[in-house]
């Protein structure tokens, strides 16, 4: 069958790498994909906001399935528009993907559903939100409800912090997705990231992984999109993922259809590992970035049938089929990520680098400028290794890195140091 990929970045080069291995694929296309993935797919110029658009472009090219990468098109509504045009979608619907595109509306499941999560407030008014705070000190949790780009979060360590947050997001700071805000309890645990795939009935636990937040070693400096990440989180022990799918992913499924909204998709689930037991940071309606570089390549089911199974309301799987190899990968980003990456950079050595022993290189924000291959992103290739254990993926990853020539690109020399404390 003919697939359409939406997307661009180092998450959907590791969606298309796993999509083109399926024998069961015809012809992959990628709008508007980048040049790591203009070697396995046909990347094409569709506009992704345009929904007819898409729906006259799977028509004309005979394209059957559409995989929704970021999660844009999810709460813009896409998959609910391809649906209705009879072309089967994988991603939740508009009012599912809300899971993601507002707090107030996960945490009143989590509340209604019994789901553990932070104790919280949902206030539309900077008098209440401040009131709030009066009878909740710092350390405090201050959320934009909406999409922030990753940046509506601020985690308030003082009461000064947590009211100039509250000023900051009722100021517009945020836009629209700052029209509400949500107050929590700070949780303390370790944090780990949980995958479900989900076809509006069951749950299926797809896999776990860690990532780095921070732009700096030593989880310093601002928040980002993640600088790295490793698969399995070795916190995440099998008795961990029943728990939570019991407690939080199965709930949520209920939930969903409850509120008339059933959920389609991968299900990700931020999550704080406390003392007692895991609880809900947060939603996500898409596979992460870069969770998918370091889940994908351990994944040894054929991809495409599973992710159309979730899309039809027929997955049958009990289980998905991991490696038991761990995988690593590191970003390389452009001087002055996360606040203003430098682009046009030329980066050389990335084929030096993927020659490495299970190593992958996916591009993430990267174009061709002629012969030359050139930085234009924050995040701009994500160098992934396999190994028997986060350690030695964390040794073939850097190794394949430090092939890499490009003077104008940085990455953290710590990826994986919470798992290699962890092991024996
Ligand atoms: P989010 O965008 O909701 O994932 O939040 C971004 C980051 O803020 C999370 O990855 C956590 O590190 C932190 N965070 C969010 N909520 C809480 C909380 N209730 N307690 C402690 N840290 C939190
Ligand atoms: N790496 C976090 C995310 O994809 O949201």
């Amino acid at each position: 069958m003919n697939v359409l990929l939406i997307g661009s970045g180092g998450r959907e080069h590791a969606l298309a790498r796993a999509l083109a291995r399926s024998p069961r694929l015809d012809t992959l296309f990628v709008a508007p994909g980048n040049p790591g993935i203009a070697e396995i797919a046909q990347c094409v110029e569709v506009n992704v906001a345009d929904h007819p658009a898409v729906v006259d472009f799977c028509r004309l090219m005979k394209v059957e399935f559409v995989v929704v990468g970021p999660e844009a098109p999810l709460v813009a509504g896409l998959v609910d528009d391809l649906e209705s045009a009879g072309i089967a979608a994988f991603g939740p619907s508009k009012a599912a993907a809300q899971l993601e595109g507002s707090k107030g509306f996960t945490k009143d499941l989590a509340r209604d559903f019994d789901i553990p999560t932070a104790a919280y407030g949902r206030f539309a008014d900077k008098a209440s939100a401040l009131a709030y705070l009066d009878a909740h000190p710092a350390p405090i949790v201050v959320k934009a409800d909406g999409l922030a780009a990753g940046k509506g979060v601020i985690v308030a360590m003082s009461d000064a912090e947590a009211r100039a947050a509250v000023e900051t997001i009722f100021s517009g700071a945020f836009g629209s997705a700052g029209a509400e805000i949500v107050i929590e309890e700070f949780l303390d645990g370790e944090e780990a990231s949980f995958f479900a795939l989900c076809d509006g009935e069951r749950a299926v636990a797809f896999a776990s992984a860690q990532d780095h937040k921070r732009v700096g070693d030593g989880d310093t400096g601002p928040n980002t999109g993640g600088m790295g990440a490793y698969s399995p989180a070795p916190i995440m022990t099998e008795a961990m993922n029943e728990r939570v799918m019991r407690d939080i992913i199965e709930p949520t499924m209920r939930g969903m259809k409850a509120r008339g909204a059933p959920y389609k998709g991968v299900l990700f689930a931020g999550l704080m590992i406390g003392r007692d037991g895991p609880k809900l940071i947060e939603f996500n309606a898409r596979f992460g970035d870069p969770e998918t570089q370091v889940m994908l390549p351990r994944l040894e089911d054929d991809l495409l049938p599973l992710l159309l199974d979730c899309a039809r309301g027929q997955l049958k799987a009990r289980s998905v089929h991991l490696s038991s190899q761990a995988a690593l990968t590191i970003v390389h980003a452009a001087r002055g990520y996360p606040e203003a990456p430098e682009k046009g950079s030329v980066i050389r050595g990335v084929e030096k680098a993927a020659a490495g022993p299970d190593v992958l290189v996916f591009h993430a924000g990267t174009k061709r400028a002629g012969a030359d291959l050139v930085a234009n992103g924050g995040r701009v290739l994500n160098i992934t290794a396999l190994g028997a254990n986060v350690a030695e993926a964390r040794e073939r990853a850097y190794a394949a890195i430090s092939r890499i020539d490009w003077p104008e690109g940085f990455y953290r020399r710590d990826i994986g140091w919470r798992a290699m404390n962890a092991m024996p």
